[in-house]
């Protein structure tokens, strides 16, 4: 029988094997063995076409990475400008995480990243929201003492409901910033895709880091 070779196909399953971890959730707990080092592990919930989170890992090589994307085709993006950057500390999980508790142990992760998560603006999706309360709890679960989740949007809505729902869940505000941009504050200076489009547009990026500490 004779296979019809498919164009790129070789180039895209070597990229689809060294960059996209499969059976994402069997490393809960064992995700430093992924990496082959005990470096502090930072995650991007939604990462897009992955431009925050390759440069994060390029600047930071003692660090590890993981880009979470759950639309495939965009994140085969993010794969393929990861295999150009060429970096061992960065992995992408290809899922829409509801429970990223299931996906990693307590206290495995020191820090997360939220850029301009999806509004969900109905209050019937709420839910959905990656800053919703639902999310949070979560979070703090696999985050450990000391660590954070910095948070980026252009949206006001969801920046006020946002910070309503870090404060009731009693975590430590760091930073805060309604026009990131225009401040000292140093999460500016890598910026996403969404972050170049809105700035472009001339839109103010609204900014919040909190800390996970224990609650008493
Ligand atoms: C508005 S885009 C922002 C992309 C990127 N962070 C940026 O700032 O350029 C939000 C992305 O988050 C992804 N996303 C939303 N909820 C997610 C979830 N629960 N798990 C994984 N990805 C998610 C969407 O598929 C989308 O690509």
């Amino acid at each position: 029988m004779r296979y019809r070779r498919v164009k790129g196909a070789t180039e895209k399953l070597e990229v689809l094997s060294r960059y996209i971890t499969s059976d994402s959730i069997s490393f809960k707990g064992r995700w430093n063995e992924a990496f082959g080092n005990d470096n502090p592990i930072y995650l991007e919930m939604g990462c897009g076409k992955g431009k925050f989170i390759i440069e994060q890992a390029r600047r930071n090589p003692g660090n590890n990475y993981i880009g979470v994307e759950g639309q495939e085709p965009v994140l085969l993006r993010a794969a393929q400008n990861a295999k150009t950057a060429d970096l061992s500390n960065l992995t992408f999980i290809s899922e829409f995480l509801r429970h990223p508790d299931d996906y990693f142990d307590r206290d495995e992760i020191s820090g997360i990243y939220l850029n301009f998560s999806d509004p969900w603006p109905k209050a019937r999706h709420a839910k959905r929201r990656l800053t919703h309360t639902g999310f949070l709890s979560s979070y703090r679960k696999i985050v450990k003492d000391g660590g954070f989740i910095q948070f980026k949007t252009d949206n006001d809505d969801l920046f006020d409901f946002s910070v309503e729902e870090f404060i009731s869940n009693k975590f430590t505000v760091y930073e805060l910033s309604y026009n990131l941009h225009d401040s000292h504050i140093r999460a500016g200076e890598i910026t996403t895709e969404y972050e170049d489009k809105f700035q472009q547009w001339g839109k103010k990026i609204k900014y919040i880091k909190v800390g996970i500490n224990s609650v008493e």
